[in-house]
């Protein structure tokens, strides 16, 4: 949810700080802060607002000076937006400075303890309980500041990344993770630590992840990991394997049309070296080794939140309909909570583009608990879901940065085809209908490219009802999903309300919210049930609805009865959300591009929610 980046070498830290934080501003950008350590003393600046607030009010002071520091940008949890809320936080004692992406449970009780011993807060975060239970701890000589976190994250429920200074060790930062993502990059007598690999590869592209419970010393000599218990542990060193240029916008005005942009590319990515057409075969490596048991599973429950539930729910689909094993895809955070039956052979398949969210992460660990088999649908390579499961296959779609989540949807939906695929071929597919349904899968990215095409002409569609307060969306079968997910695309950055539902079960109420002008959009391809959709649609005209309908090429009825159509290629209807979503996020995006909003970074939101 927060970004965080920190350093440690022999460069002036602040512009290293302040480049790093620019990077990870997608994961949070309520506040934003900054402490570099020089001389014995940490200085600390921080600003309510974007990250610019905070570099403007560098400027007027002039620049840190120091080579070890350390940077957050905020979304909050506990405590209102303001410079004082923003991190980092220091403690009234030891000269102790952290900054923190999580939450501290049981901070109420442990601030509690540290009032009563004369401890004076000034914010209402739980990190300011933090840096001040670091400060009671800290007992100073070598490796001080090192065990007294060690003993503060003893006390500690909740999850958290923090990075932490001390000005009585000022060659000296620790960092430790539970349950929030944290690494620590190595380069030439330099260390930069971050919350996502895109703040490190500018300068390394050698680094660990800290796994749970991991704290890490880091001086300009080298670093120690150990165990909140001071267990010596040996960090598993990998190369980051990210392009700076996958990070960067381009030519393109904003990371989500870049992503939208980026699908055939993805998708051809996500498919490669994964289809035989010739022996109608599905090759998922991640996977082969459990082949025999996913061929016996009896159940298959998918979980996510967001737009990885919608495509869950498209993968509870595609499983029940190619691989003949019953399937149902349930929100996470549910889940979780609701004491859920797991049958023998059960499988869990957890959907996440970026494998931390929190939710979906324990509904995982539940299911492993009641014995499921254990699967990831995951983006980022090395992320606690990817650790957690079993088994998986990774998305391949590269790093997503716009909050509003695209390329990362069609991955998941893609990767949940295959993975149908995958089954249904060891159990009741045969060969010729699994190199069709392979041939069609191949198809997608240039069917995806024709509706790019058409991006002018969607954004007039979005410029003629832009204006408009309130949508529906509408789809049946596995385009039911895809009507959630646009709707999801259009509240997410534009703010208008707008609604997904199963187009039948507009009749049981939503029908009375269409008056003059609504526009309703409806997904109305060519498919089993498509007749059904152009009644459902004559009932919207017939109230005074405006239609925007997304139809197949070629369709000649369609015209009659919706005002504004945006025509798809044709494609099998199992397959077809990975294109009829597009001209929604196309729509969702230009709405909101025309109404002033910044689509990166929506109010409220944030890319990652690592918290319940
Ligand atoms: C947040 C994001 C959504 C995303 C959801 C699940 O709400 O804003 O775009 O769909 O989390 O994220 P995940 O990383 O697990 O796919």
């Amino acid at each position: 949810m927060c970004g965080i980046v920190a350093y440690v070498g022999s460069k002036p830290a602040q512009a290293l700080l302040i480049e790093g934080l620019k990077r990870l501003e997608y994961r949070g950008y309520d506040s934003a802060g900054i402490a570099v350590m020089h001389a014995g003393r940490a200085t600390v600046v921080k600003k309510a607002g974007r990250v610019a607030n905070l570099e403007a009010e560098l400027a007027s002071r002039g620049p840190l000076a120091g080579t070890m520091g350390m940077a957050h940008t905020r979304w909050a949890t506990h405590g209102g937006v303001t410079d004082l809320n923003a991190h980092p936080h220091r403690d009234d004692k030891a000269g102790i400075v952290v900054i923190h992406n999580g939450i501290i449970e049981n901070y109420a009780s442990l601030k509690t303890y540290l009032m009563d011993k004369g401890h004076r807060f000034v914010s209402e975060t739980d990190t300011e309980v933090l840096a001040m239970l670091i400060g009671e701890l800290y007992e100073g000589g070598e490796g001080g500041l090192e065990a007294a976190v060690q003993a503060a994250l003893r006390e500690v429920t909740g999850a958290y990344a923090i990075c932490v200074m001390c000005e009585k060790e000022p060659d000296t930062l620790v960092v430790a993770r539970k349950g929030a993502p944290l690494m620590v990059g190595i380069g030439a007598g330099e260390y930069v630590v971050a919350s996502d690999a895109s703040a490190i590869v500018a300068h390394t592209t050698q680094a660990f992840p800290l796994d749970d419970y991991n704290v890490v010393r880091i001086t300009r000599n080298g670093f120690r990991t150990s165990t909140t218990t001071n267990v010596a542990v040996t960090p598993k060193v990998m190369q980051l394997e990210l392009d700076l240029e996958q990070i960067e916008l381009g030519r393109f005005e904003h990371f989500m049309q870049k992503e939208i942009f980026e699908q055939p590319a993805a998708l051809r990515n996500t498919m490669r070296g994964r289809l035989q057409a010739e022996d109608g075969k599905v090759v998922l490596g991640g996977l082969s080794a459990l082949a025999k048991q996913l061929v016996r599973s009896r159940r298959v429950i998918l979980t996510g939140q967001g737009t990885a539930l919608h495509a869950a729910t498209i993968g509870e689909y595609l499983l029940e309909d190619l691989a003949k094993v019953p399937a149902h895809a349930e929100y996470a955070s549910e889940f979780r909570y609701r004491n859920p039956i797991i049958e023998d052979q059960t499988v869990v398949v957890a959907v996440s583009q970026s494998g931390e969210t929190a939710d979906t992460l324990a509904a995982l660990q539940e299911a492993k608990d009641r014995g499921a088999l254990a699967l990831g649908v995951v983006n980022v390579v090395g992320s606690s879901i990817a650790r957690e499961t079993d088994a998986g296959v990774y998305l391949r779609v590269g790093p997503e940065i716009g909050v509003a989540s695209t390329k990362a949807f069609t991955g998941q939906v893609a990767v949940l085809a295959l993975i149908s695929l995958f089954l249904a071929r060891r159990r009741y597919m045969s060969a010729d209908q699994c190199a069709a349904m392979i041939r069609e899968m191949q198809s997608i990215p240039g069917k995806i490219e024709r509706v790019l095409e058409q991006d002018e002409r969607i954004k007039k569609v979005a410029e003629k009802y832009c204006e408009r307060e309130n949508w529906l969306f509408l789809g049946r079968g596995y385009n039911y999903p895809t009507a959630l997910e646009g709707a999801l695309k259009l509240k997410e950055i534009s703010y208008i309300h707008a609604e997904g539902m199963p187009a039948a079960e507009m009749k049981h109420g939503p029908i009375a919210l269409i008056n003059d002008g609504m526009p309703a959009v409806f997904i109305a391809n060519k498919g089993r049930q498509y007749d059904k959709v152009l009644n459902n649609i004559s009932e919207v005209r017939a109230r005074g609805g405006h239609v925007i309908a997304v139809a197949t090429e070629g369709d000649a009825e369609i015209g009659k009865v919706a005002e504004d159509v945006i025509y798809v290629p044709e494609i099998d209807e199992p397959l077809s959300p990975m294109v009829t979503v597009v001209p929604l996020q196309l729509i969702a995006y230009h709405a909101a591009v025309l109404r002033g909003h910044d689509v990166d970074k929506p109010r409220n939101l944030a890319k990652s929610v690592t918290v319940e």
